[in-house]
C-alpha cells in the first residue's frame, strides 16, 4: 500500500526529516522499510553494521571490503560514456550485495582550480563532458536498482574552508559552467542531489532557496529528494524552507528545532508533508528496486571490469620513441619505495582486500624479458644500476589529494623530482626515460618534461591501476585517454594560483573562463591541453560535412582514418565558436565528442548532432538560455588546441527573438 504524509504522526515526520543514524533515513518504528545511503563515487565505502545501527565510518567502525574502482578523474579521462555507466554499475552491484538503497554519487562539481583536493572525484573542468558522463554514470547505478546522488549541488570547487567560505559567483557563470553539469544530470532523474556545504552568494546551499526550489526544483524540474552534504545544516526549519527535504545524518538538534518552529508557526503542516512526500516517494522507488535488482558479478569480475575501466583512463601525454616496450631489459624504479598511489583519501577511499601484484612482476609476466625492479634507496642507485638497461620507468606520485584539504604545489613530491633528475643523464647513453605518474589531478611537470622520453599520466586506477598500466606499457592495450582538465605549465599560469580567499568570501571574478576557457582567452600557454592524448596509432581526419536539421540543430560528420598497423580508439571532440557575440564568450566550448574504435588502415565516419544548447549563452537579461542570430565556427579536434576540421555556419532566427545588435537610429 502506498503510504503517504498522513500515516505518520508529526514526530514521525520529523524524525523522517532528520535521518536515524550517520547512514540510514528513520523508520518511524517499523512503518517504512530500511533505506541505507553508502559512499562514494569509486567503489562502495559502507560501514559495518552493529545491530542495525550505521555509525559514522573511520577508527574503530570498519567499512566493508569492496571493489577499489578508478577515480571518476581517470573516467572522465577516458571519455567513454559505456564504461562510465559499466563503472556505476560495478559499484552498485557492490551496494546490492551490501543491503545499500543509495550510491553518494558521482560528485560532479567543476574543475576550477587544479588545487581542489577532491578533483580526484570529480571528472573535468568542462560542463558538458561532466554532464555527459554524470548522466552515464546515473543511468549505470539506478539501471541496476541502486539511487544514485549527484553531488555537491553547488560551486563547491574548493576543500579549504569548505564549511563556510562563500562562492560568489554571478548568475551567467553560475549557469553556464557551475550549474550546467546538475541541469543535465537531473534529467537522469536521479534519486537525491546531495547540497554542498559551502555558501553560495552569501546563503548556504542548505538554506539557499532560489538554488534549491527555484532553480533546482523549478527549472531544472528535479522532483527526487535533497539531502544535505553530512552535517550541512544551519537551523533545520529555514532549510526545509528553501526546499531541504533530508538533514543527514541525524543529530537531535534539528529534531527540536523542527519541533518549536511548528509550535511557533514558522513552518506548517504542509511544509512537512511536501519534504515527506518527497521521501516516501524515493522509499517506494527503493522498494520497487529491491524486488528486482539482483548481484551479477563476483569479486574477480567486478575487478576485471576496473582493470578494463582503469586502462582506457590512461593518457599518453608525451612518446618519444619509447612505448609500447619492445623487449629489453626494464627497470622499474620508485623513487621512494612507495606503494603507488591508485586512489584520494576521504569519504571516497575504498578499502579493498585485493591484492595487487607489482608492477615489475606483471611486465615480467608480460613481456617475459628481463625486468627489475629497484627500489632506490635501498640498493644501489637507480642511476647506476640504470645503465644495464634499455628502458627506466620512474613511478612516480604528487602531493597528496583527498577531502578536506586543498594541495599547495601542482608539483611531484621532492624524491620524485630528485630521482628524475639523476636518472635524466641516462639518455646520454641512448637509455630510455619513461615517467609514470599516479595522480588523480593535474601535475605541473615543466621542470622535468623535456628530460624524459615519455609521460604516461596513469590517473588514480584504484586496485586495478597496476595491472592496466602493465597491458598499455606493453601495447596490449592501445592508450586512448585524453585528459578532462588542463595541465598547466605551472601554478602561477592557473587563474588561481596560489591565491586562498580569506576564508569568507571566494570571489569567483574568472567568471566563464575556467579551464581551458581562461588559458585561451587570455593566451596563456599551458603544458597539455584540455582533451589532450596520444596513441600508438596516428589517425588522419578528412571530409567535414555540417548538416543543417533546423535553424538551431546541426548534424557534424567527419571521416577519421588510422593510418597505422595496430586497432586503436580515438576520441574526437566538436567546439563551437560563437564569432559575433554581443557578450563575452569563450574563445570555443566543447558541445560534443565521440570515442570509436579504428581498425589499423580503416576509415570510419562519425557522426555528433549540436542541439540548440550548442549555441546558447545564458542570458540575464532574458533570464533563459539564448541564441543570438550570427556566425558560429564548428570545429572538430584531437584536442582542444589540436583542431584538424572546421566548417563555419550561420544562424538566422526571426527578428522578434533577438536583440538588436546596433542603434538604428540616432
Ligand atoms: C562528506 C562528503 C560527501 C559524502 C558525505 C558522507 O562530508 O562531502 O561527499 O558523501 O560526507 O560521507
Amino acid at each position: 500500500m502506498k503510504l503517504t504524509p498522513k500515516d505518520f504522526t508529526l514526530e514521525q515526520k520529523f524524525k523522517l526529516l532528520t535521518g536515524k543514524d550517520y547512514w540510514q533515513l528513520d523508520t518511524s518504528s517499523g512503518k517504512i522499510p530500511r533505506f541505507f545511503m553508502a559512499d562514494g563515487p569509486n567503489g562502495l565505502r559502507k560501514v559495518q553494521e552493529v545491530n542495525g545501527e550505521a555509525p559514522n565510518t573511520g577508527g574503530k567502525n570498519a567499512t566493508v571490503s569492496a571493489t577499489a574502482m578508478p577515480s571518476l578523474s581517470t573516467i572522465a579521462n577516458s571519455w567513454n560514456k559505456e564504461l562510465c555507466n559499466l563503472d556505476a554499475q560495478v559499484i552498485a552491484d557492490e551496494c546490492i550485495e551490501n543491503d545499500v538503497d543509495v550510491l553518494l554519487a558521482p560528485g560532479i562539481n567543476i574543475k576550477r582550480t587544479p588545487l581542489c583536493g577532491r578533483n580526484f572525484e570529480y571528472f573535468s573542468e568542462d560542463p558538458y563532458l561532466s554532464g555527459t558522463l554524470a548522466c552515464a554514470y546515473v543511468d549505470g547505478a539506478q539501471g541496476k536498482g541502486v539511487g544514485a546522488c549527484i553531488k555537491h549541488y553547488c560551486a563547491n570547487n574548493r576543500e579549504s574552508f569548505r564549511f563556510h567560505q562563500s562562492s560568489e559567483v554571478d548568475e551567467r557563470t553560475l549557469r553556464e559552467i557551475y550549474l550546467t553539469a546538475f541541469e543535465m544530470a537531473v534529467k537522469s532523474k536521479p534519486w537525491m542531489v546531495m547540497c554542498s556545504y559551502n555558501p553560495v552568494n552569501g546563503v548556504f546551499l542548505s538554506e539557499n532557496k532560489y538554488l534549491l526550489t527555484d532553480v533546482l526544483k523549478g527549472e531544472f524540474g528535479f522532483d527526487g529528494v535533497v539531502v544535505s552534504d553530512w552535517g550541512a545544516n544551519t537551523s533545520r526549519y529555514k532549510t526545509l524552507l528553501a526546499g531541504l527535504d533530508l538533514e543527514m545524518p541525524f543529530n537531535k538538534n534539528a529534531f527540536d528545532n523542527l519541533k518549536q518552529a511548528y509550535e511557533q508557526g514558522l513552518i506548517s503542516e504542509k511544509d512537512v508533508d511536501r519534504a515527506v512526500q518527497n521521501i516516501l516517494n524515493m522509499v517506494e522507488k527503493a522498494q520497487t528496486a529491491r524486488k528486482t535488482r539482483k548481484v551479477e558479478w563476483n569479486k574477480q569480475e567486478r575487478h576485471q571490469k576496473a582493470v578494463e575501466i582503469a586502462s582506457e583512463g590512461i593518457v599518453l601525454l608525451k612518446n618519444e620513441n619509447a612505448l609500447p616496450l619492445k623487449s629489453g631489459k626494464v627497470l622499474v624504479g620508485t623513487p621512494n619505495g612507495f606503494a603507488p598511489i591508485s586512489s584520494g583519501t576521504g569519504s571516497a577511499k575504498v578499502q579493498t582486500d585485493y591484492v595487487t601484484t607489482p608492477l615489475w612482476k606483471l611486465l615480467k609476466g608480460i613481456n617475459g624479458d628481463k625486468v627489475e625492479y629497484d627500489w632506490d634507496g635501498y640498493q644501489k642507485s637507480i642511476y647506476e644500476r640504470g645503465i644495464d638497461y634499455d628502458t627506466i620507468l620512474l613511478c612516480v606520485h604528487g602531493a597528496a589529494e583527498g577531502e578536506a584539504y586543498d594541495r599547495d604545489t601542482l608539483e611531484l613530491n621532492y624524491r620524485s623530482i630528485d630521482t628524475i633528475r639523476k636518472v635524466k643523464k641516462l639518455r646520454e647513453y641512448g637509455k630510455k626515460i619513461v615517467v609514470l605518474v599516479y595522480a588523480g589531478s593535474a601535475i605541473d611537470m615543466s621542470e622535468w618534461i623535456d628530460d624524459v622520453d615519455a609521460v604516461v599520466y596513469c590517473g588514480f586506477g584504484g586496485e586495478a591501476m597496476d595491472e592496466a598500466l602493465a597491458k598499455v606499457l606493453t601495447g596490449k592495450v592501445v592508450p586512448s585517454g585524453k585528459i578532462a582538465e588542463t595541465f598547466p605549465l605551472n601554478l602561477e599560469s592557473t587563474y588561481c594560483g596560489s591565491d586562498r580567499s580569506d576564508g569568507f568570501v571566494e570571489e569567483y571574478n574568472d567568471r566563464v573562463f575556467v579551464g581551458y576557457r581562461y588559458y585561451e582567452k587570455y593566451n596563456v600557454p599551458v603544458l597539455f591541453p584540455f582533451g589532450h592524448g596520444l596513441s600508438y596509432a596516428q589517425f588522419e581526419y578528412s571530409n567535414l560535412k555540417v548538416e543543417k536539421i533546423s535553424e538551431t540543430e546541426y548534424n557534424v560528420s567527419y571521416d577519421i582514418t588510422n593510418k597505422s598497423n595496430v586497432d586503436a580508439k580515438e576520441i574526437s571532440q566538436i567546439y563551437v565558436s560563437d564569432l559575433n557575440a554581443m557578450v563575452a564568450r569563450p574563445v570555443k566550448e566543447l558541445k560534443g565528442f565521440s570515442k570509436d574504435l579504428i581498425k589499423a588502415g580503416e576509415t570510419k565516419t562519425v557522426s555528433v548532432k549540436l542541439d540548440k544548447k550548442a549555441f546558447s549563452y545564458y542570458s540575464t537579461v532574458y533570464k533563459k538560455w539564448h541564441i543570438e542570430n550570427g556566425t558560429f565556427e564548428i570545429m572538430v579536434g584531437a584536442s582542444s588546441q589540436d583542431i584538424k576540421l572546421s566548417s563555419i555556419i550561420k544562424i538566422e532566427l526571426p527578428d522578434h527573438t533577438q536583440n538588436t545588435k546596433e542603434i538604428v537610429y540616432c
